[in-house]
């Protein structure tokens, strides 16, 4: 059995957690306008603007979710071959991730936080850009996707809690999402540990997705700036990442037990070992970085433009 291709005897496994994720999407089924009170924002004279580091969380999000034609192309042509239920996953998945770009942007309109027309403009920029990946098979692809789902899901939450305060019902919508990503999250999971436990062969191409990953993110030009700015304001940084994704995963995919049987070549030829003292330096190093002002610095590119502000920010857009 080629590691590129799903295993036939999972398929029912597999339809199976199809309709687990059915069952509880359909409990937790929303709508992005339940999320925008109306009302109250119709009865206020002015919105208070987002803070500097909020905006820049939200519309990185905006941007990345923005992009979901080319993740759904890049999926769909990942998994062919795949079983139908996965296939119609896809499907479910793209229809339940549209209304996440869906509430940001409107939440910005509807509490005019940003430049509306410099945000669009970045939009068309990232849609134009679009997004490449090199699944190298369903089982790659259903890793690759798990690390996402996951990353998503902690930084949805952690941008909550950093709102809390100044946008409670900012912080209610970001939640919101992130129980979408969680239940997305769960689905690729437990197809890649079904089928690491069927073979442990497929830790080869879930080794793969691992040390190679990025997220979608990246396609945006100044990507690292922004990944920079809102490591450095605490919101999210390699610290949450190694934390909350990565070592959650390790663990549920049991991949230090699934390494102990390899041959020390085999281990190396992974380069899991590697990666993580890697990243364990990484989130260490963020970890101790005392939140230094001199060195944040918002992304040139940022529509973020209170109103009325004099603070000499370069929004970097032109009408
Ligand atoms: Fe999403
Ligand atoms: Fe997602």
């Amino acid at each position: 059995m080629s590691l590129l291709e799903i295993l036939p005897n999972l398929e029912e496994r597999i339809a199976g957690l199809v309709a687990r994720h059915k069952t509880a999407a359909a409990g937790i089924d929303w709508s992005y306008s339940d999320y925008l009170p109306l009302d109250a924002y119709h009865a206020r004279e002015s919105h208070p603007q987002l803070s500097e580091a909020t905006y820049v969380a939200v519309e990185t999000a905006l941007l990345t979710e923005v992009n979901l034609p080319w993740y759904t192309s890049a999926l769909h042509e990942g998994m062919k071959g795949a079983p139908d239920s996965m296939r119609e996953f896809v499907h479910v998945w793209t229809s339940e991730e549209d209304q996440h770009s869906l509430l940001l942007e409107t939440y910005l309109l509807l509490t005019n936080n940003g430049d509306h027309r410099a945000r669009m403009k970045q939009r068309k920029v990232t849609v134009y850009t679009g997004y490449q990946h090199d699944m190298g098979g369903p089982v790659e692809a259903m890793a690759y996707t798990s690390i996402q789902e996951m990353a998503t899901r902690a930084f949805y939450i952690c941008t909550a809690e950093a709102c809390q305060q100044e946008a409670p019902d900012l912080a209610r919508a970001l939640q919101r999402i992130a129980k979408d990503e969680t239940l997305h999250m769960a689905f690729y999971r437990d197809v890649v540990k079904a089928h690491l436990d069927s073979d442990p062969d497929y830790i080869e191409p879930i080794a793969k997705a691992i040390v190679e990953f990025q997220m979608p993110g990246y396609i945006l030009e100044d990507y690292r700036q922004r990944s920079e700015y809102l490591a450095r304001t605490k919101i999210f940084g390699p610290e949450h990442f190694y934390k909350q994704v990565m070592q959650v995963l390790w663990a549920y995919w049991g991949l230090d037990e699934a390494m102990e049987k390899l041959s020390p070549e085999r281990r190396a030829a992974l380069r899991l070992d590697k990666y993580r003292s890697a990243m364990q330096k990484l989130s260490s190093r963020y970890e101790r970085q005392a939140g230094d002002e001199s060195k944040i610095v918002v992304p040139a590119t940022v529509s973020y433009r209170p109103s009325g502000s004099t603070n000499g920010i370069s929004n970097g857009h032109s009408d």
